[in-house]
């Protein structure tokens, strides 16, 4: 592992079935990360139980998107991957930090805020449904972040606050000890990568329902991608690709040559929307064929796809534990 590299982090909720909106807005360019990076990964099961209580659909999940990863392309000899459960020491810094953690911050954090909002609105107490893992989310994302030495955190602009609570904590530790205990993270915001469509048009999300899950079986795709929805024009009117969502996806997976030829097939007419969303699926089975049979592969050997996170964790936690000792013996608990 070269030390001269900056070092990135990104925690990956096991929150659901990974799709074509995850791939291409958080799973690639995370990755393309680990070319300028010393980069970090991990399953971040322990957010993901504030949400998930159901223990086989949890569990389903943590394997589920470790595999999409290793299956998208994620090295695990080349960048760190574990999953959070499996380091120790996130929970010992966790409490530590909590030592520094102003209530008002957790307070003001806006996943907490729209629950209490939320609570208002339907006239309920305000903290109806909220525990205290959502409540101290934020303290336990910043031990995830400062264990690890993290220069930067890519994340979307819905995760910025977080960061910044992160480099209060962590600022505010190094003040009381006078000294440079914790590193100050700065944020990546992610603000180019594209919003993905989903089947209906609308960005794609799990909880629109209108995915294109990205290791269904061959026949499934197709099946899914016929159910895109599509304008009543016919199959000799000449369609504009810039307003559909086949031709979005479709230029997510094809060469720009591709790209061009069938922008003119639209322009022109004669073609329907079933040739249109035919040409989609064969690009997209090119791109994601070789990944789903990665991931089945991956899928079919647990206790191979254990041992590698095994081993990420095994390479994680001499940082972490070097953390820790680090605040220990500064706090005066050595
Ligand atoms: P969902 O909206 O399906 O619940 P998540 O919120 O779990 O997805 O998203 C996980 C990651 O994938 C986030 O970084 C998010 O920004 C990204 N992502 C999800 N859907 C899309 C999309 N349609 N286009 C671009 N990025 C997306
Ligand atoms: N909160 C992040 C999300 O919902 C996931 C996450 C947990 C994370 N810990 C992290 C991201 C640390 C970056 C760094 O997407």
């Amino acid at each position: 592992m070269e030390t001269s590299k900056k070092i990135s982090l990104t925690g990956i909720q096991p929150t659901g079935d990974l799709h074509v909106g995850n791939y291409f807005g958080a799973i690639k360019p995370a990755l393309e990360l680990s070319k300028t990076y010393d980069a970090r990964y991990f399953i971040a099961d322990y957010h993901a139980l504030n949400s998930m209580k159901d223990p086989s659909e949890l569990n389903a999940c943590i394997r589920g998107v470790a595999a999409g990863w290793l299956a998208a392309g994620l090295d695990p000899d080349k960048v760190i991957f574990y999953r959070q459960s499996s380091i120790p020491e996130v929970f010992e810094l966790t409490i530590m930090i909590m030592a520094f953690t102003s209530k008002g911050l957790m307070n003001r954090a806006h996943a907490y805020k729209a629950a209490v909002q939320a609570n208002g609105e339907r006239g309920e107490d305000p903290d109806a449904g909220v525990n205290m893992g959502l409540f101290t989310y934020p303290a336990l994302m910043a031990a995830d972040i400062v264990l690890f030495d993290s220069d930067v955190v890519p994340v979307g602009m819905d995760q910025a606050q977080h960061i910044e609570i992160a480099q209060d904590i962590a600022q505010s530790v190094n003040a009381a000890y006078k000294k440079a205990i914790l590193k100050v993270p700065q944020a990546a915001i992610q603000k180019e990568v594209a919003v993905i469509p989903g089947l209906d048009g609308r960005k794609m999300s799990k909880s629109y329902g209108n995915t294109i899950p990205l290791f269904t079986g061959e026949k499934e795709l197709r099946k899914t991608i016929m159910r895109i929805v599509t304008n009543s024009q016919g199959v000799e009117e000449a369609k504009d690709p810039e307003t559909s969502q086949i031709y979005s996806l479709y230029k997510l997976f094809a060469s720009a040559e591709e790209q061009a030829a069938l922008a003119g097939r639209y322009r022109a007419g004669g073609m329907g929307w079933g040739e249109a969303k035919e040409e989609l699926f064969q690009v997209m089975n090119r791109e994601l064929a070789p990944m789903r049979e990665r991931y089945n592969a991956i899928m079919a050997d647990p206790q191979g796809l254990d041992a590698i996170l095994a081993r990420g964790a095994e390479r994680a936690r001499p940082i972490a534990a070097a953390t820790v000792a680090r605040f220990r013996k500064a706090s005066g608990i050595d």
